[in-house]
């Protein structure tokens, strides 16, 4: 992780300084004190490449004098409409323009506190690699920035600020990592080891292996799970943030904790309706959903929020073989539900919803939010800019529409129905698993809302913004930790005690 540090603005005697400027602004601050350290020459080069301070636009000047090795300038747009989101945003670009420079000075210019602190997350957010499995990269490959300071009058102040903004930033780390992780290294079990890790958090954990499920009659989870070697497991996390006073006040309902739920499959061959080869790779990520989860458990532990929550992740791998489920098998779920399992692949949904009955019959939460790479149809509906939002309560899906625009992981709400949920019903079963091709993000989510008896409840389909293919300020191209940031915000906004 790149190593922040916050101090007052001085420049640097060598190195590199990073400045991030609104539209239509003078250098001021360490830009000023530069541009007269370098007889001018910050100026000509922002006046000859016509830089106007629009949002992201960035110029680079190598070795201007003044022992500077590379300033990068980067554009806020106009400064009063640049929020939180756009000073992350200057931040990470500025730090992709910084990569091989070892070290770096950034000022964000006449700034609160806190807006140092974003520029520190959005810098840092962007900065994050991934490069176990990497043993013979060449030190000129490789980016070199590891440590940037931020310059601002007030740096306790800042460097305050930064600190909860650090443990979502860690939430976010830890996220992109599972989903990186190959797929014969992060098998279920491997996955509720590392979450048994976050226990130094303050993170209560648990994990149950087959037997328990088996006890339990997670019929859906264990058909999955039944053509792979790799057993499965679920994962429960609990965090106990918000602290007696939240029930004295307001009464035994703000004593429910907040639930979130993941669905895990760590490698989706599709089983026996097996996935064509072309790609097949990609279904590594199928287990974002948990990524999400755990990464959002880490940052809400790692923050102190003053919030309970629980994160449950159902973590299986679809494989196909002598013991796997056939197409046409009907399994009984947790619920006492029963499904006849016309395709193998739909199995995230068969997952979910052992998970989701399991999760409202132990804990009541207040509601629950569950993430899920679900569909290939969400990505045709809605492509990679937005998430398929379903809910059954307007005013979650609201908070959660506004945490997105807030953050940049945006969500858009898509309809249920009865006319929907009719299309699931089954022959010889309670239900199908597959409601054929029209609307199928649709009737995945009506499955999954078989398995939610009344509570509040909210389905993220994040199968196309899980992965990213292109760089953007603050994630690098390839996994997004999508979620972690939407629901951190989310649980800050509206849910912590004060
Ligand atoms: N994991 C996939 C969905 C997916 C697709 C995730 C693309 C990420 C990128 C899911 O388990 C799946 O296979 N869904 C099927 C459902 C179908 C069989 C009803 C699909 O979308 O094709
Ligand atoms: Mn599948
Ligand atoms: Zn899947």
């Amino acid at each position: 992780m790149l190593e922040i540090t916050f101090a007052k603005p001085a420049l640097p005697e060598k190195g590199a300084l990073a400045l991030l400027v609104g539209e239509g602004e003078a250098l001021a601050g360490l830009g000023a004190a530069a541009d007269q350290a370098t007889a001018g020459a910050l100026g000509r080069a922002l006046a000859a490449a016509s830089f106007k301070g629009k949002k992201n636009e960035t110029v680079t000047i190598l070795a201007p004098g003044a022992g500077l090795s590379r300033v990068v300038v980067v554009g806020l747009g106009k400064r009063e409409e640049a929020a939180g989101r756009a000073t992350e945003e200057a931040a990470g670009t500025a730090a992709a323009a910084l990569a091989a420079e070892p070290e770096a000075v950034l000022d964000a210019g006449p700034v609160a506190p806190v807006q140092a602190a974003e520029a520190a997350l959005g810098a840092s957010l962007r900065a994050w690699r991934f490069d176990r499995y990497r043993t013979r990269e060449k030190a000129e490959d490789r980016p070199k920035l590891a440590r940037l300071a931020l310059a601002h009058a007030d740096a306790a102040k800042a460097r305050a600020a930064w600190a909860p903004l650090k443990a979502v930033a860690e939430g976010v780390f830890l996220a992109r990592e599972l989903v990186t992780e190959p797929p014969n290294v992060l098998t279920p079990a491997e996955m509720a080891e590392r979450c048994r890790g976050l226990a130094k958090l303050g993170l209560e954990v648990e994990v149950l292996g087959p037997k328990e499920m088996r006890k339990l009659g997670f019929g859906a989870l264990l058909g999955v799970a039944q053509g792979s070697a790799n057993e499965p497991r679920l994962v429960v996390m609990q965090w106990h943030g918000a602290g007696p006073a939240a029930k004295g006040r307001k009464g035994a309902k703000a004593a429910r904790p907040l639930a979130f739920i993941g669905k895990g499959v760590t490698f989706d061959t599709g089983g026996i309706s097996l996935k064509p080869a072309q790609g097949m790779e990609e279904m590594k990520t199928d287990m974002a959903g948990a990524a999400t989860v755990i990464g959002l458990m880490a940052a809400l532990a790692g923050r102190k929020a003053k919030v309970d929550a629980v994160g449950l992740v159902g973590l299986v791998e679809n494989m196909p073989s002598g013991t796997a489920q056939r197409p046409g098998d009907v399994v009984k779920t947790y619920s006492g539900q029963t499904v006849e399992v016309l395709n193998t692949d739909a199995e995230g949904r068969l997952v979910l919803a052992d998970v989701l009955w399991y999760c409202q019959e132990r804990f009541d939460p207040a509601f629950m939010v569950d993430l899920a790479t679900l569909t290939g149809a969400i990505v045709v509906s809605l492509g990679h800019e937005n998430a398929g939002l379903f809910a059954n309560d307007d005013a979650l899906a609201q908070t959660l529409i506004a945490a997105g625009q807030a953050t940049g992981e945006q969500v858009w709400r898509m309809p249920l129905g009865e006319a929907y949920d009719k299309l699931l019903k089954s022959d010889i079963a309670d239900m199908k698993n597959i409601g054929g091709r029209p609307a199928g993000a649709i009737t995945a989510a009506q499955f999954l809302q078989r398995f939610v008896n009344g509570k509040p409840w909210a389905h993220l389909d994040i199968a196309g913004t899980a992965w990213s293919s292109k760089d953007k300020p603050c994630v690098p191209k390839g996994a997004t930790a999508f979620g972690v940031r939407l629901l951190d915000r989310l649980v800050a906004d509206h849910h912590e005690t004060r």
